[in-house]
């Protein structure tokens, strides 16, 4: 899960290279590197993050180039692993995304063939690769080449003499920009932004080849047309505008994002299969698998539509035996584990319909149908407003299928979650950036608001979490509680107010403090509990959209006490194109 820029056109192809990595650093950024065709191939490379400025590229005046941003696979993060890889003579450059799982074997008999490999990685058997079959025209080299790969890339080859990008998809996401005399080629639409709203999603299997007047795609030997669509992102959108962190700035979007979303998002592919067929199997990973959580509370409870959440991860190892509509949540598109769980779906004959947020990302296309949600790019690598842009299209449905039972929630929840962004959270800070471990814990669907506060708390600020069916501690958690271990309590009005308050007695008992999340006003829970944070408005589906806003503050503000790094939280990625 790494991210690629290429670039074909009339400027200096370096700078905008690595500023097109910058906004793909997301997707991994242990190391990264750029290489540039001029008279010959420059390589630049090191490990570690992009730095504000590289003087050692002002050399490389190509205006053709590639460059990548590493999340390791094979081989630590070092300046040698680092992307770009060349061939033995350095006259070929590769950067890819992807894995090649039969690189070993290649690379013995490549090295047996003469070849001297430097890296770890298995990109490099690429370029060795391309080295054997080159004969002077790229394509063809990179046509052969490709033959010989298992597994998924997507890549970019430039080689001295031949004044093109070559690239090559397979199940690794790849864009191409269509702009005024140059053309550009990237993981995500977001570093072609700047530069033209034309783009191209190539296909599996294609080879492309890039120049400043274009591309043109090859499938199977022959010439294919792939339709242009026009991006309705803009470059703001891939900008901080001045607030600190992606992350926070994302949060604040988020009444934007509900209106938006909930009123433009189409259920329909959906909507006339569950009236076909109501019965409804959610696969989906991380926050997205926390939406579909949620997703079985609306359908249950509004459309009497009976729902099963699994894991992606899970589902392709032990299919169970669904013959109803499949549906994968999955903001990037891009989830290895959620396109492994659409593909068991489709081999079981089930319908399949995506709920994602880029258009023409991977999901999309192996899915019958696709939803999409209105989130705009998201950059910070914990997800908040693509949750909320689950939500408001699961919410829709809701509404579709339960005869208008949620339209005045939907037509309100955007100004409740305005409200809730006011929300002073400092003392439920304060307490948290003193623990070792915090427990959340709800009921019904504040259990899921729960798991999905947990994680944005450990994601971001390194502090041991753990979302609870408020019911479950007591089974065994709470041999756990101490004074340093918090619990954060979501106890809202409705059938489970009562036990939440009794749970909650329960936790003080134990020696535990709680961080309460009631709603305004109440004062038997604010008694109750040693910190009390409140959430505005008496909806109470509108009630799970403003506990999890407050959530996603309450783990942002704890993790900036804690001077983590926000956006780039270690060891993570975006997007995780990897099993
Ligand atoms: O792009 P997806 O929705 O498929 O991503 C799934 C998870 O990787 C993602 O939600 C992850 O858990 C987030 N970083 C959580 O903030």
């Amino acid at each position: 899960m790494c991210g690629i820029v290429g670039y074909a056109g009339r400027r200096r192809a370096a700078p905008l290279i690595i500023d097109g990595l910058r906004r793909l650093e997301y997707r991994g950024y242990d190391s990264f590197g750029v290489a540039t065709l001029g008279s010959h191939v420059e390589v630049y490379k090191r490990c570690g993050r992009i730095p504000a400025s590289i003087p050692d590229t002002r050399s490389m005046k190509g205006t053709l180039g590639i460059g990548h941003t590493r999340w390791a696979t094979h081989g630590a993060p070092s300046d040698v692993n680092a992307h770009p890889h060349t061939d033995c003579t350095g006259r070929i450059a590769v950067v890819h995304n992807g894995i090649i799982e039969n690189y070993a074997s290649l690379r013995k008999k490549l090295e047996r063939r003469g070849h001297s490999f430097r890296s770890e990685t298995d990109t490099e058997v690429i370029a060795h690769l391309i080295e054997e079959n080159y004969a002077g025209d790229l394509v063809k080299a990179v046509q052969e080449s490709v033959k010989s790969l298992d597994g998924s890339y997507a890549l970019l080859a430039i080689a001295e003499g031949d004044r093109r990008i070559v690239a090559a998809r397979n199940a690794s996401p790849l864009v191409l920009g269509l702009g005024d005399g140059e053309t550009l080629a990237a993981s995500d639409m977001t570093p072609l932004l700047e530069y033209t709203e034309r783009v191209v999603f190539p296909e599996d299997g294609d080879i492309i080849s890039i120049t400043p007047q274009g591309a043109e795609i090859l499938n199977q030997g022959k010439p294919v047309e792939r339709p242009v669509e026009l991006v309705n992102w803009c470059v703001d959108d891939v900008k901080k505008g001045g607030f600190e962190h992606y992350m926070l700035k994302e949060i604040f979007e988020q009444p934007r994002v509900f209106y938006e979303t909930a009123r433009a998002a189409d259920p329909a592919p959906l909507v006339d299969l569950l009236r076909v067929t109501p019965a409804l199997t959610i696969v989906a990973c991380g926050t997205s698998y926390h939406a579909g959580l949620i997703a079985r509370y609306l359908l249950e409870e509004c459309a009497g539509i009976p729902v099963r959440v699994d894991h992606a991860s899970e589902f392709r190892y032990s299919i169970p035996p669904v013959r109803n509509p499949v549906l994968a949540v999955t903001q990037s598109g891009e989830t290895a584990d959620t396109l492994w769980a659409v593909r068991a779906a489709r081999s079981r004959n089930c319908p399949t319909v995506a709920l994602t947020n880029v258009v023409g990302s991977s999901v999309t296309r192996l899915a019958d149908a696709a939803i999409y949600t209105r989130a705009g790019p998201e950059v910070g690598v914990a997800a908040t407003k693509s949750f909320i842009a689950q939500l408001a299209v699961f919410m829709a449905l809701a509404d579709r299928l339960g005869g208008g039972s949620l339209a005045g929630s939907i037509a309100t929840a955007h100004l409740s979650i305005g409200d809730l962004l006011q929300q002073d959270v400092e003392e439920a800070v304060a307490v948290c950036g003193r623990a070792r471990s915090i427990f959340f814990v709800g009921r019904g669907p504040f259990y899921p608001v729960a798991l999905e506060g947990a994680l944005k708390m450990k994601e971001i600020s390194y502090i041991h979490a753990e979302g609870y069916a408020a019911g479950e501690l007591k089974h065994g958690p709470f041999a756990l509680l101490t004074p340093e271990t918090p619990v954060v309590a979501i106890c809202l009005p409705g059938p489970t107010y009562r036990v939440m308050i009794s749970n909650i007695k329960e936790i003080k008992a134990r020696g535990a403090q709680v961080i309460g999340i009631g709603l305004a006003g109440d004062g038997e829970l604010a008694d109750v509990v040693d910190v009390f944070l409140t959430i505005p408005g008496e909806d109470p589906w509108v009630h799970i959209l403003t506990a999890s806003v407050l959530l996603q503050l309450l783990a942002y503000h704890t993790a900036r006490s804690l001077k983590t790094d926000i956006d780039r939280p270690r060891n993570l990625a975006k997007s995780v194109t990897v099993e």
